[in-house]
């Protein structure tokens, strides 16, 4: 199965899920719960509280979301293509750092041995392309740069916002753990599951790679790199990790324009400073009790399980928080169908309204990743 990821497959797996809770419930703390990020017009971060990782010298939490909920025009580097004009635009149910109904378009074709190839999309009536990615890019700060998808694209899908609420943790897992994850799946799904893990270079520390985790593909594996890519996708801000935009037309500033500020950082490194800040979504008591009983009945099976995580020692900097917490966590934020083998689960909680909506989520499988 070549899937999201392993935690995505973890949503899948929930008797696996289940024991990994149990068994870390033994040994980790739980990671730090809340929608604490407001988004307020005044005083934006004014009243956000983080989950208690170190700021850099001169920095603040609320300095933080300031920049990341920012909205960009042409004078801060907007364009020449984006799809946003400000992280918080996309990201911010019910707070700043959450999910939401965004969507964006990715395209391309397949050649004649079925392999996906990235399209080229004509800009300025055909006198230009861009080309080397498959996002689509939905607005252009001039008519000149306005992508339109070629009728020769025939793959077409649309990605939702996701959520970033406690990425830090994510960011913090060690690539062991994930790897082994995957390779008791099979053991435990009686052949039905096996995650696999792929290994994406690190942007900020050239010629590393890790197993991805963030993004529908598992394209990053740091936050910083995630960052620095959405910046540029997303936004049209050029940035040290991505220095060049995908085209020229229409662009008025010089790369990159994503620049130090009086403490030395960059936007994408407040931005990585925010998302690492935030809280995991707060558990849910019912999810928490359909959680303990798809543990204990994955604990039979005897799964092992992933227990503590911690930071591997690279030269990029991950999240430092300590070992022991938790990898997983239940959200009551939104709720997901959960699959036993394939099929929805129609049995479990007997106290659900419905089965389909009232049904169990790690964390990494909230919000839109339905
Ligand atoms: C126009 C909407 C939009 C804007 C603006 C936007 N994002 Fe996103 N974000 C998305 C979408 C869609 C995804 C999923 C993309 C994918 O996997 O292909 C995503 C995914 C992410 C993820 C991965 C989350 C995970 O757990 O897998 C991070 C981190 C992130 N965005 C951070 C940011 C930051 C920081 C900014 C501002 C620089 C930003 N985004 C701006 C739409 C947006």
């Amino acid at each position: 199965m070549t899937c999201k990821s392993i935690a995505a497959l973890l949503c899948l797996l929930g008797g696996i899920t289940g024991a990994c809770l149990a068994r870390a419930q033994q040994s980790a703390a739980e990671a730090p719960a809340g929608f604490d990020t407001p988004t307020l017009a005044a005083n934006p971060g004014s009243q956000s509280t983080s989950n208690g990782i170190a700021e850099p010298p001169g920095d603040t939490y609320a300095l933080d979301q300031q920049i990341y909920e920012l909205v960009h025009d042409v004078s801060t580097g907007l364009g020449p293509v984006y799809n946003g004009r400000a992280c918080a635009e996309c990201h911010q149910n019910p707070v700043s750092g959450g999910a939401s109904q965004f969507t964006e378009l990715r395209a391309g074709h397949r050649d004649a041995s079925g392999m996906f190839v990235n399209p080229i999309v004509p800009i300025d009536d055909g006198a230009a392309g861009i080309t080397g990615r498959s996002i689509i890019d939905d607005r252009a700060l001039i008519p000149q740069a306005q992508e339109h998808v070629p009728a020769t694209e025939t793959v077409r899908a649309f990605r939702a916002a996701l959520n970033t609420l406690g990425d830090g943790f994510v960011e913090a897992i060690d690539d062991q753990t994930l790897l082994a994850i995957g390779a008791q799946q099979p053991g435990v799904s009686q052949g039905r599951i096996h995650g696999e893990a792929i290994e994406v270079p690190v942007l900020e520390a050239p010629g590393q790679t890790r197993v991805g985790r963030f993004g529908w593909k598992d394209q990053h594996s740091s936050l910083l790199s995630f960052i620095g890519d959405a910046y540029l996708n997303e936004m049209g801000v050029t940035n040290r990790l991505r220095p060049k935009d995908a085209t020229t037309i229409g662009k008025t500033t010089s790369d990159p324009e994503d620049v130090p500020d009086a403490l030395g950082l960059a936007d994408i490194d407040h931005f990585a400073e925010f998302v690492r800040g935030t809280k995991v979504p707060p558990r849910d008591a019912v999810l928490a009790a359909c959680f303990a009983a798809l543990g204990s009945r994955a604990a039979r099976s005897s799964s092992p399980c992933p227990g503590s995580d911690c930071c591997s020692s690279s030269s990029f900097r991950s999240s430092s928080f300590s070992r022991s917490r938790f990898p997983i966590s239940i959200s009551r934020f939104r709720r997901i169908s959960l699959c036993w083998n394939g099929r929805p689960r129609t049995s479990f909680p007997s106290s659900s309204t419905s089965t389909i909506t009232r049904s169990c989520s790690p964390t990494r499988c909230i919000s839109t990743r339905f």
